[in-house]
């Protein structure tokens, strides 16, 4: 299990840069890893985009805009003031949430040591570390002890509401484990007055396609290794979410959000999820 959480690594860098590129993301957080990689593959993407045909960007934008604007939503009608973002990578949100929100928001960016470390000196370098937010070590695969997210949670204020993100973390590990992290991250949340979780996933009948499949073909030669998409429909998903302890889930299809909320949705879009679930008061 080790070996296959740092394959995944490498893949921050290139979602690290395309923050950046696409203006949503501080220079502080590009890396030579994420531009190289990026290059690489522009070739495909202005070859996709060329027959309309879906981009990593196309999805990538959509899951990090929605997955933002749910969050914002949440802090700004009170329900939460703690954010746990694990997997958070070279991503920007932890910085970005504290220039909005300020000393309100406690938000803590989690990762494996190695990235944790590399991303604390990103912003110390950068002069971008702010009170009440900080990166910590943490396994999201720890069922407890250090680098649990059970310990990182008895750091919290247990009367404050706290949400859990993970982006760009679910497919790249089988069902046993995102059952595993799901029931973990349910348990957490209920021990707050308001639990909230978002996160991407990309599920079986959406990636069905032609463009589809040969777009999860690159996406597993990237993690030099299998991506899984664990549920064949919506209400599959959905049941497994309420099965390990969350009391509502939904969820959306980046297109209609952000139509809704006046946004283009480039194409690609429409090949990720983003789940919205929430944990009964304790
Ligand atoms: C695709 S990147 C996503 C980074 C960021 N969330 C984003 O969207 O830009 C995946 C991240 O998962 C982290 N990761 C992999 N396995 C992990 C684990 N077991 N626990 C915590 N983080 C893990 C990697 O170090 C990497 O930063």
């Amino acid at each position: 299990m080790a070996r296959r959480s740092e394959d995944i690594s490498p893949t921050a860098h290139y979602t690290g840069y395309t923050w950046y590129h696409h203006g949503l993301s501080h220079p502080a957080f590009v890396t030579p890893q994420g531009r190289f990689m990026v290059g690489a593959t522009r070739p495909l993407h202005w070859m996709a985009q060329a027959v309309g045909a879906p981009t990593l960007s196309g999805f990538l934008l959509a899951r990090h805009r929605v997955i933002d604007h749910l969050l914002h939503e949440a802090i700004d009608a009170g329900q939460v003031s703690q954010v746990i973002e694990i997997a958070a990578g070279l991503s920007p949100r932890g910085w970005a949430f504290k220039q909005r929100h300020g000393v309100a928001l406690t938000y803590i960016e989690a990762d494996l040591p190695h990235m944790a470390r590399r991303k604390q000196r990103l912003l110390a370098q950068a002069g971008l570390a702010s009170e009440g937010h900080r990166v910590v070590a943490l396994d999201a695969l720890a069922t407890s002890g250090e680098g649990s997210l059970s310990a990182l949670a008895d750091s919290l204020d247990p009367t404050q509401g706290l949400a859990i993100v993970t982006e760009g973390l679910l497919n790249y590990f089988d069902q046993a484990a995102v059952l595993g992290m799901w029931q973990r991250f349910a348990q957490t949340l209920g021990r707050f007055p308001h639990g909230l979780y978002l996160s991407d996933m990309h599920l079986a009948h959406q990636n069905a396609g032609a463009h589809a499949r040969g777009f999860v073909a690159m996406l597993s030669a990237f993690v030099r290794g299998r991506v899984h998409l664990h549920f064949q429909s919506d209400a599959e998903a959905l049941a497994a979410l309420r099965h390990q302890g969350f009391a509502a889930a939904a969820l959306h299809d980046p297109r209609v959000l952000l139509a809704r909320w006046g946004q283009t949705a480039a194409p690609g879009a429409g090949l990720v999820r983003v789940i919205q679930a929430s944990t009964a008061s304790p």
